[in-house]
């Protein structure tokens, strides 16, 4: 993954970004967005007859409601679609989440060739019963198709490369976390009221945790994408003075920040790229 080229991006999706949601990092925007969603939905029920007969199962009083509701969110519904910024804003939000949605299905998906591909894991998997283990291989077959498909769409396979970069950085941050807190013992004291068998219990288990870290940040590409990445979120946090300073500063809600942002930058590039 080109992580460089996409950090060059970052100003401009910070600046996006901080034009549409100065208040409540974004939270607003997304509610507004799930209320289009939910609305949009309802209304396309109400106006549907065959599916509110079978949703209420020919209940008339359900029906008048559900009718009465659409008709009372109508109004509202179009304000907000009126509303170019916002729908502009919402089309990011979506194609985001769609996108990190894709990634998790392309991550599930592989998993079951893999093990569709094994007969030892699919024994061992399915207790040898040769009904569920055909039964699981059918339905790998049948959605081949749809993994070739994600799979070859090199914008998403990007896409999917930086979360899965972010998720590293964040697995990174957590595991600091941890280990420093098992080499703290006035902590250590605190956080178990001073059992000290259960702190001895959390040291061993940080024990692998050391060599975890440890794989992880030998690997320099990944670190110069977590610097970078870290650095994204810094600039942002320092950008939105309204942000609450105590949230702000906690390295961890920056990297959820920057990894936003990445993705967001993602997106918004990649938006461009194919409208030319
Ligand atoms: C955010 O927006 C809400 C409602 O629109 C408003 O009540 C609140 O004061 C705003 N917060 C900040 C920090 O601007
Ligand atoms: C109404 O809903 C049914 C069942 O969900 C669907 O098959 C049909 O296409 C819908 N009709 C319209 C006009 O959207
Ligand atoms: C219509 O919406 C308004 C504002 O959200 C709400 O106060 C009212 O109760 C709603 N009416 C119905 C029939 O749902
Ligand atoms: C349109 O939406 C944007 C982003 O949510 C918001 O800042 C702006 O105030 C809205 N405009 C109107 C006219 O409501
Ligand atoms: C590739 O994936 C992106 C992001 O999910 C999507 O917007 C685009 O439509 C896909 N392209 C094709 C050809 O399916
Ligand atoms: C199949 O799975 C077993 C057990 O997990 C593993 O040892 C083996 O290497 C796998 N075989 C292949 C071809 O991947
Ligand atoms: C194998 O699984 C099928 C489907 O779940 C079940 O009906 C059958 O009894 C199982 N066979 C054995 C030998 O356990
Ligand atoms: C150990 O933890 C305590 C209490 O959480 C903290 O005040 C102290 O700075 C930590 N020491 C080190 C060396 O990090
Ligand atoms: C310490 O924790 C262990 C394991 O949870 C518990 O069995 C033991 O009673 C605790 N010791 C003290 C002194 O609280
Ligand atoms: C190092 O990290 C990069 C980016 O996450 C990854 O593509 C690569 O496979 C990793 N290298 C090793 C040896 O794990
Ligand atoms: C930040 O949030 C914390 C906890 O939510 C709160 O205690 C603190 O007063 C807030 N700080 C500011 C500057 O708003």
């Amino acid at each position: 993954m080109q992580i460089t080229g996409l950090i060059s991006s970052f100003i401009l999706a910070t600046a996006v970004l901080a034009k549409g949601d100065r208040n409540s990092t974004g939270t607003s925007v997304k509610s507004q967005c799930r209320s289009i969603a939910k609305m949009t939905k309802l209304i396309d029920l109400a106006n549907n007859q065959t599916e509110l007969e079978s949703k209420t199962d020919g209940d008339q009083t359900k029906i008048a409601e559900i009718k009465a509701k659409a008709a009372n969110s109508t109004a509202m519904l179009s304000t907000l679609t009126s509303n170019s910024t916002l729908m502009g804003e919402c089309a990011v939000i979506t194609a985001h989440d769609d996108a990190v949605e894709a990634c998790g299905s392309i991550q599930q998906m592989e998993k079951a060739v893999a093990l569709a591909a094994n007969d030892t894991k699919l024994q061992d998997k399915f207790d040898g019963n040769t009904t569920k283990i055909d039964d699981f291989k059918s339905k790998v077959s049948s959605m081949a198709t749809m993994l070739a498909t994600l799979q070859s769409n090199a914008t998403l396979s990007s896409f999917c490369a930086v979360q899965a970069d972010i998720e590293s950085c964040k697995d990174i941050s957590r595991l600091q976390k941890t280990i420093a807190l098992a080499n703290n013992e006035t902590a250590l004291t605190d956080k178990f009221n001073g059992n000290t068998t259960k702190a001895d219990k959390f040291k061993s288990k940080v024990a692998d945790d050391q060599a975890k870290l440890d794989a992880m940040t030998s690997n320099t590409t990944l670190m110069d994408t977590c610097n970078s990445l870290k650095q994204a979120g810094t600039t942002q946090g320092s950008a939105s003075s309204t942000d609450n300073s105590s949230k702000g500063s906690s390295p961890a809600i920056r990297l959820e920040a920057a990894g936003n942002l990445a993705t967001a930058a993602f997106v918004v590039v990649m938006g461009a790229v194919l409208m030319l």
